[in-house]
């Protein structure tokens, strides 16, 4: 039989022990002669689902049967298909075994209708595992189609009360949270998600330039605390072109459509530069931007602590002409300046790597 031969090529050819599942034959007889040949193969156990190929879920498992086989065999008899009507705790699993003479049992349905079956201190109400089940599939961010599959399982008859079709008709782990009332547990998860992956990112990233076609990368993100209310990397940056007689700073900004993130390159000196990092805004983008290339000129950036440039000071001397507090001269300059700050190109949306231009996120400071 061809079965016999992959069970014996699979325990010759792995040094890993081997099982196997059958349904039982429509005699007795015919079952004990298949569990033996396939016993002379070498597999370490045999699992039995009690059902003949033609029947259902729903028919009553035949435990005869599987205590028959295993008492024909010496290698440990498995015994499924219990899960409708006899397995609904964690003692009937013991007693399952005990009826059909195996050494363990395998459950499948019974699992999947609520996982603290296998719990000794007793069954929990599913509807508090269902709870927790969906704080897992938030937390580690499991497909939303699987989650459905799991919690439709829970629901079981249930999955036409106001709940069940809430769960039905979601599409996602975000909606599955509205239905259980956790929707501000999946905000805060996601939260802690973006601030693991944004320190992640940065973390052994940052300060490491990275080729990316013609284009200098770094993992660099424009922190607005980090600066004086006056200061900008961008104006650092212009300032420096303007000294080398070289042509303004010209960025270039896309969108991608995913979670609307912005990312600028910035051309100086027919060279570009870009953050691999991605950023709320077009301004802060344009900022990252900077950053990267002034970082890769060795050129003051104006963060604060950073040793006083003659930009900080010029910045200084203009407010107090202004006669006004930093935050103030920081608008009112911002103002002023802002029409020849940059030079921008309109931003593009990337859709999956093709580019579209869009109208959103034009201003230039
Ligand atoms: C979602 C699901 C997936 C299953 N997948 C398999 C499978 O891949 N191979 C297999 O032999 N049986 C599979 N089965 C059948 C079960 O292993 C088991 O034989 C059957 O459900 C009877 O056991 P139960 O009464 O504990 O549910 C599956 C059952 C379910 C509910």
């Amino acid at each position: 039989m061809f079965s016999l031969q992959i069970l014996r090529k699979l325990v010759g050819g792995l040094n890993k022990p081997v099982t196997c599942k059958i349904r039982i034959l429509p005699s007795l007889e015919d079952t004990i002669s298949l569990v033996k040949r396939i016993e002379k193969t070498g597999v370490t156990a045999i699992a039995v689902h009690g059902r003949f190929k033609e029947e259902r879920p729903r028919h009553p498992v035949h435990c005869d049967y599987i205590q028959a086989v295993a008492k024909a065999v010496s290698i440990p008899i498995i015994a499924n298909g219990g899960s409708l009507d006899l397995v609904k705790t964690f003692s009937d699993i013991e007693e399952f075994r005990k009826a059909s003479g195996a050494s363990s049992v395998m459950l499948a349905r019974a699992a999947m209708w609520n996982p603290s079956v296998f719990s000794s201190k007793g069954l929990l109400p599913v509807e508090m595992v269902m709870e927790e089940y969906l704080k897992y599939a938030i937390r580690y961010d499991n497909h939303a189609f699987n989650t459905k599959y799991c919690l439709c399982q829970m629901l079981r008859d249930k999955v036409e009360t106001p709940q069940g079709k809430l769960v039905q008709a979601a599409q996602t782990n975000a909606e599955f949270s509205v239905a259980y009332g956790l929707h501000e547990y999946f905000q805060r998860v996601q939260e802690e998600h973006q601030n693991k992956r944004d320190a992640l990112q940065s973390h052994g990233l940052q300060d490491r330039p990275i080729m990316d076609g013609d284009v200098l990368t770094m993992a660099v993100k424009f922190e607005r605390r980090e600066y004086p209310p006056q200061i900008t990397p961008k104006m650092f940056l212009l300032e420096w072109s303007r000294k080398e007689k070289l042509e303004q700073p010209f960025y270039e900004t896309v969108q991608r459509t995913q979670d609307r993130g912005f990312q600028s390159t910035v051309t100086v000196a027919e060279k570009k530069y870009r953050s691999s990092l991605w950023e709320k805004s077009k301004k802060f983008a344009e900022q990252a931007a900077a950053i990267v290339c002034l970082r890769m000129l060795g050129i003051p950036e104006g963060r604060l602590g950073e040793e006083d440039s003659g930009l900080v000071g010029k910045r200084k001397r203009e407010m107090k002409r202004l006669n006004c507090t930093d935050e103030e001269g920081g608008k009112k300059r911002h103002l002023v300046d802002s029409p020849e700050e940059t030079k921008t190109k309109k931003t593009e949306l990337v859709t999956n790597g093709n580019l579209h231009t869009s109208n959103s996120e034009q201003n230039n400071s």
